[in-house]
């Protein structure tokens, strides 16, 4: 069926933008109605809350909020919030916290917070002069202008670290930026950096008028193309790792010099060859996401960044490294990440205030540690299984579970299924047969009856 386009969809209330989707899309089914209803929130200022985080809300999508304790992090025990719809992520992050737990846990050092937007734009004048204006006179006047905006910041030391005036034009004619560094502290600034890059580019446009020494030829040419933050902080980083003595290392019927080379080669791997990289770094991403989300942060913004990061020596490589020296094995990774734990979503999900809460209410440098270990113990649990049993046999089992769930299962036929197809392979027809034997029926169809 072909759809019509809408008008005013925005100023329909909840129950009419429903009454819309299920007439036009889903065939008018009454029970369609009581699904999405049956997501909505008893208490009413708390289902509010949530309808205006965005436009156009019919309904709550819920994810998995869970736990991952026992993560030993400088010295100080902490339990991670995760909210994640996968299975495994949260029990391969405990796993790994519980075996760093008794061989020294996870070290953090942020390494620099800066970070960065760009007013982008066009000029046909002659640069030298503009930079002379710029390095004389519009650089100050920036600062000046911006004064207002940044005052609160700066009363927590944060503010406009630094402005550059950067020649693009060998990649693109006629093209200049100028480059803002900026301190956002505890929020992750995007608003801040943005209000800053939109008065720069008034400001720059003003300080040219106003200059005699550009001809009105130059003055005309001037375009702002558009000020915006860049997600890309390479000098907003943490560095989380893991070290012991390589002895220390023995996992299962594995001997630790087994294991550390096998582990030391799958890490090898995803420096060197793309296509594991980016599987790689995707089970990095399902600690780091998890953590971002249950603490209210921007994990598009998170996974940008750290996708450019994985390009920076020119081809997509690995996010961690290991390394083995005088017997000592060291697993890391470095992170840019721009996170708040101010402003925001931080404070206005009751979940994301409870969360920071379980981490003892951190500071955004702390915070990017804790998502840092949270991608770290992802990926040492990912290889460490990968390497030695294979993964398949964790996930085996919450599969298991997933389609028992389907199938309404009860809680004895979960536990007969868990030890039955403990010597057996899991695959999804598999389950169907042995489930539809044990009960006495030919097929799924007749369970439904
Ligand atoms: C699955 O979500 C993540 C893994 O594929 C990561 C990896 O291969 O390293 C298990």
């Amino acid at each position: 069926m072909k759809h019509q386009a809408v008008e005013g969809f925005s100023k329909l209330s909840k129950e009419g933008k429903i009454e819309w989707v299920v007439n036009e899309y889903l065939n008018g089914d009454e029970k369609a109605i009581d699904i999405f209803k049956q997501y909505w929130n008893d208490d009413a200022d708390l289902q509010k809350l949530h309808d205006e985080f965005s436009e156009n809300t019919i309904s709550n999508f819920y994810m998995p909020f869970g736990l991952a304790p026992n993560f030993l992090i400088n010295d100080e025990l902490y339990t991670i919030p995760m909210a994640v719809e996968e299975s495994s992520v949260v029990a391969a992050a405990s796993k790994a916290a519980k075996f760093w737990l008794t061989r020294g846990g996870f070290k953090t050092t942020v390494l620099s917070t800066t970070k960065l937007g760009h007013v982008h734009f066009m000029f046909e004048g002659d640069f030298e002069q503009l930079k002379n204006a710029f390095e004389q006179k519009i650089k100050n006047q920036l600062i000046e202008d911006t004064n207002d905006i940044t005052k609160n910041m700066r009363s927590r030391n944060g503010g406009i670290l630094n402005l550059e005036l950067i020649d693009k034009t060998s990649d693109l004619e006629n093209y200049y930026q100028i480059k803002g560094s900026f301190e956002t502290v505890d929020s992750m600034g995007a608003n801040f950096i943005n209000s800053c890059l939109e008065q720069f580019a008034k400001t720059l446009k003003n300080e040219i008028e106003l200059d005699n020494n550009f001809t009105q030829e130059d003055k005309n040419s001037l375009q702002i193309v558009m000020c915006i933050l860049s997600n890309y902080t390479p000098d907003c980083i943490v560095r989380a790792e893991v070290s012991c003595p390589v002895e220390q290392l023995a996992n299962g019927n594995v001997s630790a010099e087994e294991f550390v080379e096998k582990f030391s080669r799958a890490v090898r791997i995803a420096e060197i060859e793309p296509y594991r990289a980016t599987t790689h770094n995707k089970g990095i991403m399902n600690g780091i996401d998890s953590v971002v989300i249950a603490t209210g942060n921007d994990f598009r913004a998170v996974e940008a960044c750290a996708h450019t990061y994985a390009t920076k020596d020119g081809s997509y490589s690995s996010l961690t490294h290991c390394e083995v020296k005088d017997g000592i094995f060291r697993f890391w990774i470095d992170l840019p990440t721009a996170l708040g734990t101010i402003g925001g979503l931080t404070a206005l999900h009751p979940l994301v205030k409870l969360a920071l809460v379980i981490l003892g209410k951190p500071s955004a440098k702390e915070l990017m540690g804790f998502v840092a270990v949270a991608g770290l113990a992802q990926n040492f649990a990912a290889l460490s299984s990968l390497v030695t049993t294979g993964i398949q046999k964790g996930h085996m089992k919450m599969h298991l579970m997933n389609i028992l769930n389907q199938l309404e299962a009860t809680e004895e036929e979960k536990q007969y299924f868990t030890t039955f197809f403990k010597d057996k392979t899991v695959t999804h027809h598999n389950v169907i047969e042995e489930f539809c034997r044990h009960r006495g029926v030919e097929s799924v169809e007749e369970l439904k009856k």
